[in-house]
């Protein structure tokens, strides 16, 4: 089981309380701190220098570094070499850094999208507002480039169960999905249109009010695998309308254009060698140079032989892409 506790606040914790008992509810968990903190070594061994010299440092990387420490640029990998150094000096924690790939998505180029309907063409407005588009692009969309007539498919309910999409007709495989919002994620859906071979996925709003009725800005996670629009209610009601007429042939083209280039980023997490490994505090925020001489003192404590032994084993992270919507909780936490 793993606790983790968002740690910007719980520095003050650790800094101004020293005598104080308190227990903390963290996912629901009672987790008693009080042992630890009754012992005023920890909080009173940390100083505001600490972690001024680290802010200090982590300029510096910036500074030789084109002027940022983000993801892709050589700052990041430098940062992460700081606090490997840093704690492989400084603790006898078991460190760990682990690379994931993260998406980078950028839309190169507005999508397109017309309809025929028994012959008719119809070219739709595509725009970011919604007050004037009939459709969008969702975040993480593939690209596509289907520039002529495919069939659509309206795909029963709203497509969260695979039963929706094995009984849909025409089969989805090589044709455009047509799915309205609800019931389930939008990367739910997206994840069945791929599963069930989709030339490409247009999700429509569900109407069900006046704000649900033109097409937003939706997201389809890092995941996605399918070239998708979201549309808005009135032209995805007149889809599903036009496909679910047998006297009718709806057929869609679109072009959509993405880099989904692919970046590493890096987590760093350094784990107390001692403590319950069943029961782990998890210990991550954005404030790296807090989180750094937080773990230098604890380490320093439990160095003298007369600290009082913990109950939890203690993690502390540096998260790689935390500000970029907390990616890094999908990566790391799996319940164990
Ligand atoms: C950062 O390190 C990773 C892993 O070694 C590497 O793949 C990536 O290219 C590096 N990034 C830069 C900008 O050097
Ligand atoms: C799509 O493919 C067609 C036919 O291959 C090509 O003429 C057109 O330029 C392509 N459009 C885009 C936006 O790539
Ligand atoms: C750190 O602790 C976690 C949770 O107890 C465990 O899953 C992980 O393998 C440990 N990492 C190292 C490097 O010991």
């Amino acid at each position: 089981m793993i606790q983790s506790i968002q740690f910007v606040g719980i520095i003050l914790i650790f800094i101004n309380l020293t005598t104080s008992l308190i227990g903390m509810t963290v996912n629901n968990h009672q987790i008693d701190v009080s042992r630890q903190l009754s012992d005023v070594r920890y909080a009173s061994s940390i100083q505001i220098n600490d972690v001024m010299k680290h802010l200090d440092e982590l300029q510096a990387i910036a500074t030789a570094s084109s002027g940022n420490r983000a993801v892709e640029a050589i700052g990041f990998n430098r940062t992460l070499d700081y606090i490997t150094n840093f704690l492989s000096v400084n603790t006898e924690f078991k460190i760990k850094k682990t690379f994931f790939n993260l998406r980078n998505f950028q839309l190169l180029r507005n999508p397109t999208l017309s309809s025929t309907i028994n012959g008719v063409v119809k070219t739709h407005i595509y725009s970011t507002n919604p007050a004037i588009g009939e459709f969008n692009y969702p975040l993480y969309t593939t690209s596509a480039n289907i520039s002529s007539d495919i069939l659509i498919t309206a795909i029963p309910n709203l497509g969260c169960p695979d039963d929706d999409w094995l009984v849909a007709r025409p089969a989805p495989a090589g044709l455009v999905a047509i799915v309205k919002r609800g019931g389930c994620a939008f990367q739910s859906k997206g994840t069945l249109a791929s599963k069930y071979n989709v030339a490409a996925l247009l999700l429509y709003n569900d109407g069900i009010t006046p704000s649900n009725m033109r097409p937003t800005k939706i997201n389809l996670g890092q995941n996605n695998r399918v070239p998708a629009l979201f549309l808005s209610y009135d032209l995805g009601k007149s889809l599903v309308t036009a496909a679910n007429d047998p006297s009718q042939v709806a057929t869609i083209r679109l072009t959509i254009l993405t880099d989904n280039e692919l970046n590493p980023v890096g987590n760093i997490c350094a784990n107390t060698t001692t403590g319950d490994p069943t029961q782990t505090i998890v210990i991550g925020s954005s404030g790296s140079a807090a989180n750094l001489a937080l773990a230098a003192a604890l380490s320093s404590l439990l160095e003298t032989s007369n600290y009082p032994t913990y109950k939890y084993r203690i993690r502390f992270c540096w998260w790689g892409a935390e500000e970029l919507g907390f990616l890094v909780l999908i990566t790391t936490f799996r319940k164990q």
